[in-house]
């Protein structure tokens, strides 16, 4: 059953890890690094690097700039572990294997999740590199029926259908904002829309989707916060802008141009998560 391939990916990471690296009562941040975004991922210290594919019951990362990877270790002054890469429901997963990781994250005993996405800019104000944290979100994986019915309810995905509402915490969201303040660059709150992609969209679907209140598109993160949600986990998702939806224009994207942005991207992120974990330990 489910919940027992959870327990083996489970005890697989705990005995990888050296003992004594998942003492319970410890603070401890889940992060999912999204396309691009992967630089945090090398300056994690202590680092044990585990590839999804060893862990029994994970789904493989195929997409391009994902490493699948799960960096178990220390950064900010706190413990981590993070997802350097990511699972898409255009890979042909499901939601809850796109969020099993997460299911093992929870169990590892996280108190808290950073997911971290590169979208694309719906709001005609963003720009490319712009940093959005997400304050809500509009799911176009199917809505209800993007979680099974026949979901193991012994699993957290399990119990998705049966909740709505809140995902995101407007605290770690204030700390975000301030980071971004701190540091010198802009972030602003948003809407995320998820679609299941792989295609990106016709000017008549960002038209649309500016219409009914979407600010950034992607094409993941959902199912991840949702799951990190309903299981009492405090949740930040930041978008990085990497490519602007002008539904009047027929903008040919400048491929250099997005590999600088996320570059700099990728540091507007490292603030971020030191920040955030260095509020959790001054508490
Ligand atoms: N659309 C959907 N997903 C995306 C985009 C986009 O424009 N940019 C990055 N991910």
């Amino acid at each position: 059953s489910t919940s027992s391939a959870l327990d083996r990916a489970v005890d697989f990471v705990r005995q990888y890890c050296p003992d004594g690296t998942f003492g319970v009562d410890r603070d401890r941040t889940g992060i999912v690094l999204g396309s691009g975004l992967g630089t945090l991922a090398d300056k994690i210290e202590s680092a044990t690097v585990i590839p999804f594919a060893d862990i029994p019951g994970f789904a493989r990362s195929t997409a391009s700039g994902h490493r699948g990877q799960l960096i178990v270790g220390s950064f900010g002054g706190g413990d981590v572990i993070a997802m350097a890469g990511r699972l898409h429901r255009y890979e042909g997963w499901s939601n809850e294997q796109v969020a099993f990781p997460i299911e093992v994250m929870v169990k590892l005993g996280i108190n808290r999740l950073i997911a971290s996405n590169a979208a694309g800019g719906v709001n005609p104000k963003l720009r490319v590199g712009d940093l959005v944290v997400i304050s809500d979100h509009i799911d176009w994986l199917h809505r209800r029926g993007s979680f099974s019915a026949k979901a193991d309810s012994k699993t957290i995905a399990g119990s998705i259908p049966q909740r709505a509402g809140n995902v995101y915490t407007p605290e770690l969201a204030q700390t975000a904002l301030a980071a971004a303040r701190a540091n010198g660059f802009t972030a602003v709150q948003g809407t995320y829309l998820a679609t299941l992609g792989p295609t990106y969209e016709t000017r008549a679907e960002y038209r649309l989707m500016r219409t009914i209140g979407a600010d950034v598109v992607g094409m993941s993160t959902v199912p991840e916060v949702q799951v990190a949600a309903n299981a009492g986990v405090a949740v930040l998702a930041l978008s990085i802008v990497s490519n602007v939806a002008d539904p009047d224009r027929a903008i040919v994207a400048d491929h250099s141009e997005v590999l600088q942005a996320g570059d700099a991207a990728a540091v507007k992120l490292e603030h971020i998560v030191r920040r955030v974990i260095h509020a959790a330990y001054s508490k």
